[in-house]
Parts: C-alpha cells; sequence; structure tokens
C-alpha cells in the first residue's frame, strides 16, 4: 500500500511569530482528516524548533528544506541531519527545482543529500521535473530518467517519497493537467526498484485542483508551495475529497 503525503514547503516565507498564527489556524482543521494522510510541514530553518514544540502530540510531522551530506563541518549556510533529527525533524526536500536553479544544486549533490538523509533516519523528498523549455523539445522522460537515475545510485527506495514537480507549473497558477502528472508519475514509479514509493504532484496546486490530482490513480499525495501558507487553504489541500 502507498502511503498518501501531503507536504507544505514553506520556502523562505515566515517568521516565528506568523508561524505561530498559522499552526493555530490549521491544526484545528485536522480533526476529521483521515489518519491514513500523512501531514508534513516545511518551514524555514527558524521555525523548526517552534514548530517542532508545537506540533508535539498533533498529526502533523515536520520536515527540513535542506540537508548536507556532512555530519558537521566547515559548510557556512549549510545544516546537517543530526541537527534536524534531534529536533524532530522526520523528512527534508531534497533537489527542489530552486536550488538546482539558484544554489547550484546537481544530480550528485542531490544524490549525496539523499543518502545522508536516510543514514540518519529522515525520509527524503526528491524532486524531480522538467522546464517548459524541455517540455516544448519533449525532453521530459529523458531529463526525469536521468534525474532519477543519478539522483537515486545506491538510495534506498524503501524510505523516499518522490515529488514530480513540472518547473513551468510552480509558483506560475500554471498546473500541470491532472492526467498528464498521473502520466508522468507512473513513467517514474516505472523507473523505481520498489512499486510502494510514495510519488507526490507539486505545481500550483491549490484547493480548487486538490480534488481532481487526489483522484488520479498514480498520484499519491502532494508537494505545495504557495497554497501551504495560509491556513484554510492548506487545510482544504490535505482534507481534499
Ligand atoms: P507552488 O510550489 O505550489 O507554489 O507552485 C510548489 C513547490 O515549489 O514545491
Amino acid at each position: 500500500m502507498r502511503k498518501i503525503v501531503i507536504a507544505g514547503n514553506w520556502k523562505m516565507f515566515k517568521t516565528q511569530a506568523e508561524s505561530t498564527a498559522f499552526l493555530s489556524g490549521f491544526l484545528p482543521h485536522l480533526e476529521s482528516t483521515p489518519s491514513a494522510r500523512e501531514v508534513v510541514l516545511c518551514p524555514p530553518f527558524t521555525d523548526l524548533i517552534l514548530a517542532s514544540k508545537s506540533l508535539h502530540g498533533s498529526r502533523v510531522s515536520l520536515g527540513s528544506q535542506n540537508v548536507h551530506w556532512e555530519e558537521n563541518g566547515a559548510y557556512t549556510g549549510e545544516i546537517a541531519a543530526p541537527m534536524l533529527t534531534e529536533i524532530g525533524v522526520r523528512y527534508v526536500i531534497v533537489g527542489h527545482s530552486e536550488r538546482r536553479q539558484y544554489f547550484g544544486e546537481t544530480d550528485i549533490t542531490v544524490n549525496l543529500r539523499l543518502k545522508a538523509a536516510q543514514k540518519h533516519g529522515l525520509t527524503p523528498i526528491l524532486c524531480v521535473g522538467e522546464t517548459k523549455q524541455q517540455r516544448d523539445a519533449n525532453e521530459t522522460e529523458k531529463l526525469i530518467s536521468s534525474q532519477l537515475k543519478k539522483g537515486l545510485v545506491d538510495v534506498d527506495q524503501s524510505n523516499l517519497v518522490i515529488a514530480y514537480e513540472p518547473i513551468w507549473a510552480i509558483g506560475t497558477g500554471d498546473t500541470c493537467e491532472a492526467k498528464e502528472a498521473n502520466r508522468v508519475i507512473s513513467l517514474i514509479r516505472s523507473q523505481l526498484s520498489n512499486p510502494s514509493v510514495t510519488i507526490q504532484y507539486g505545481g500550483s496546486v491549490k484547493p480548487n485542483n486538490i480534488d481532481e490530482i487526489m483522484a488520479q490513480p498514480e498520484i499519491d499525495g502532494a508537494l505545495v508551495g504557495g497554497a501551504s501558507l495560509e491556513a484554510d487553504s492548506f487545510a482544504r489541500i490535505v482534507n481534499y475529497k
């Protein structure tokens, strides 16, 4: 059975005061959320400790937006897995297209981060997806295959979530058609050795399209950016019908 995982990626948004306000509005909405749905929030580093305390005893798991491959060292601006697990972080986003695009993330560093996360018991959410140009040039499958092949070397597929995030759909309001996302996700699944890996869709997921997205047979959840910043909107997504 594949697990359903709905994760909110807050990116570089929300001070501690704003996180506190979000949680007090969001948590009451989860009372009737089916227990089989895993709900994850990935706030900025400065909010993690506070969120960890506020979420203690709740059904929401905490995720980080990055993890380094070393356990410590001279890596200014990075964060190590033991620092995350110590405060109760369970998931980590790896290889988000914004990290690949703006911060020099490559399939090689993605692979190192995935292995380090797993070694410390974190569940990585590996992001893959094509640009608009790659899609227009019919290179989507080739690109995603290559991201998976290089990213997943020696990675344990029994503790892994994958997010298919077409870059042209991220933050643009331009969602990938649910059926097309389903098709690409089934191609991703065909390249995995473990058929039970949870594969999410990400890219302009909103309260008004989540039901259709989650109705697709291959889609096991969502990675949500903008619409996870507002309590009512993320609650509607988590409580999709
Ligand atoms: P979006 O972001 O929902 O704002 O498009 C998704 C993501 O970047 O994970």
